[in-house]
């Protein structure tokens, strides 16, 4: 029992905020941002955007993809952090704006940056006891609204937009999800949180130490449960929040860094958004090609952290 990968769809806000606009609203450098960081841009959501509105278009998209309507998904799943509204849930909005009939299951999932990861995971689990035919998957941010101006140690790392993914059950088990692992440990709280009056607090550099341990940990996991080394993958999508850790990761899996895809000079850090909109990026500009195997590790606030080897 297993799942294939049979749509995609993303969604990013139309205005740019580049390191030089940056320069300009606060004392920051393109240089320090782009050496600290990889990061050249990033999409900002309008004010009156919210994530239930991202998320909706990237799932149309993802839904046009697959040549699919609403009412031929079972199950959709938001990976977000940051919805406008305690409830209802993004997932029953997406729902509700895409007129579906057929009574879907919908739910938020927070796993912060590691949210899509824990969202395949669930899917996994789901396909595997053959209790849905088709899961929409969907991670949607809009990071602005904890965006501090006056905080030029984090303002410059976030990005807001919306990927969605459309997977179907399968009889393969080496296509789609093919394995997945999770993890959290609560005791790294104060690595990085938001706070009740919507800004984010973080210790930059203990972050930073704790990501360069668990991705290539959750990364080497998956290789070794799923029987494969690196020579087998042909795309590493790691977390897209830090091309510096980024290369740090790709150093202690021993991997190629043309084998691993960069989306956070163009995205910046979108959180439960970042490896949806990567792999959507790679399709759209032919990087990743039907078949290849992908292994996608990633960490957060939380801590969380864990991978996902998908065949897309
Ligand atoms: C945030 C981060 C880029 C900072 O890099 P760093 O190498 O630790 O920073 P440095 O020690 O080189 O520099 C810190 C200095 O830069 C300054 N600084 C911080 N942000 C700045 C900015 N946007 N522009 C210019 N200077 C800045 C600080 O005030 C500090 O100055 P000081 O030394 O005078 O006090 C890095 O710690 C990091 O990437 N951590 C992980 C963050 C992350 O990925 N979070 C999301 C997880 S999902």
């Amino acid at each position: 029992m297993g799942s294939r990968l049979i749509g995609y769809g993303s969604y990013l806000p139309e205005h740019i905020m580049t390191n030089q606009d940056f320069e300009r609203v606060m004392d920051t450098s393109d240089e320090w941002i782009t050496t600290r960081t990889g990061i050249k841009q990033r999409h900002f959501a309008r004010d009156d955007e919210t994530v239930a509105d991202m998320a909706t278009i990237a799932a149309q998209r993802a839904l046009d993809n697959a040549g699919l309507t609403i009412q031929d998904i079972g199950l959709i799943m938001v990976a977000t952090t940051t919805p406008e509204l305690d409830f209802p849930s993004v997932a029953v909005q997406v729902a509700g704006r895409l007129g579906a009939k057929n009574n879907v299951p919908a739910f938020d999932l927070r796993g912060a940056c590691t949210g899509y990861i824990y969202a395949l995971h669930c899917a996994r689990g789901f396909f595997t006891a053959g209790m849905h035919r088709r899961i929409m998957i969907i991670g949607a941010e809009k990071m602005t609204r904890f965006i501090d101006m006056s905080d030029r140690s984090t303002a410059v790392l976030f990005g807001d937009g919306a990927g969605a993914l459309i997977f179907e059950h399968s009889s393969s088990s080496y296509s789609g999800i093919i394995d997945t692992v999770v993890m959290s440990d609560g005791g790294a709280f104060d690595c990085l949180h938001g706070t009740p009056d919507h800004k984010i607090s973080m210790n930059g550099p203990e972050t930073y130490r704790r990501a360069v341990q668990c991705m290539p940990a959750a990364a080497r996991y998956i290789m070794q449960h799923a029987g494969i080394t690196s020579e087998n993958i042909d795309w590493i999508i790691p977390h897209q929040a830090n091309l510096r850790i980024i290369h740090s990761c790709a150093a202690h899996l021993d991997f190629p860094m043309d084998k691993i895809l960069i989306t956070v000079d163009r995205h910046a850090n979108t959180s439960g958004a970042s490896g949806v909109l990567a792999l959507a990026y790679a399709f759209d500009n032919g990087i990743i090609k039907a078949g290849q195997l992908v292994l996608y590790p990633a960490f957060g606030s939380g801590l969380t952290w864990g991978a996902a080897l998908i065949r897309v």
